[in-house]
């Protein structure tokens, strides 16, 4: 046939046949992942997700500026071992206002996209300070600095704008009340009402590491206390039909 004869061609030509390759490869590339950029249903809208609270996204900065990503990742695959052991496989819409995002599959330590409220925040800030005093085999560094470094959050309207940016919806308002919300998170005692306002009724307001003044640690536990509990996953059913 005509055709095949044309083929013969490619076949005895290893620059041509190296061009074609190409050009398939590039049009099956297109094909697959350029729709993604358009369909409104990438990403499966799911109840209860909300942009990070000031306090947290400073805490998200700490996680990635100390690298513990490097050890940690947060990424449940749907496989039977690691659903019975971090519990419901993450989702896509979890992780869509991270920049960067946490995925990965290096894991000296155990996954923490469900980590939030496993543990007291005392015992977070123990584990922090010094891993060993409650995992006795644990190779985590000490983290116990984080308790000194103080945050005034001067800067953290700026941190929110970055990230609306980038495609986080961040309203006026919040950026507006960055500064009050960051403070009234780790301040039970203030006035917390704009905050639960603006990004839910189930923040967490608490003084993280117990000690006077926002610290970094108090930023790191706001942030790992709140993975993964956003998604109510006892009335969570995943809309087959997309
Ligand atoms: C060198 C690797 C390493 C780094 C870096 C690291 N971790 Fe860990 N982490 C571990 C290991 C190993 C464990 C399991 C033993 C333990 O609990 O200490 C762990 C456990 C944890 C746990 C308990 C998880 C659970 O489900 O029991 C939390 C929370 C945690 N790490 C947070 C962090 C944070 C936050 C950082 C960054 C500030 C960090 N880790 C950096 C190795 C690491």
């Amino acid at each position: 046939m005509a055709i095949l004869d044309k083929h013969k061609i490619l076949e005895t030509n290893a620059t041509l046949l190296l061009i074609f390759s190409f050009l398939v490869v590039t049009i099956g590339g297109i094909v697959q992942i350029a729709p993604l950029f358009w369909l409104e249903n990438t990403i499966e809208e799911v109840e209860g997700m909300r942009p990070y609270t000031p306090l947290e996204l400073a805490g998200r900065d700490v996680y990635v500026r100390e690298g513990c990503y490097v050890c940690h990742s947060q990424m449940i695959r749907p496989m039977r071992d690691e659903v019975e052991r971090y519990g419901h496989y993450s989702l896509a819409a979890e992780s869509k206002y991270d920049h960067p995002f946490q995925w990965g599959s290096k894991r000296t330590g155990p996954d923490l996209a469900r980590v939030g409220g496993r543990y007291s925040d005392d015992w977070q800030v123990d584990h922090l300070r010094n891993p060993q005093s409650v995992v006795p085999e644990s190779v985590m560094p000490k983290y116990g600095f984080l308790e000194r470094k103080m945050i005034d959050g001067k800067y953290i309207g700026d941190l929110l704008a970055t990230n609306r940016m980038v495609g986080v919806p961040y309203t006026d308002e919040m950026l507006e009340n960055a500064q009050a919300d960051f403070a009234a998170q780790a301040d039970p005692d203030s006035d917390y009402d704009g905050l639960l306002e603006r990004y839910g009724e189930k923040v967490n307001v608490r003084n993280f590491d117990g000690a006077e003044g926002i610290s970094e640690m108090d930023a790191l536990v706001a942030y790992l206390q709140m993975l993964g509990t956003l998604v109510d996953f006892s009335t969570f059913t995943p809309d087959a039909s997309r």
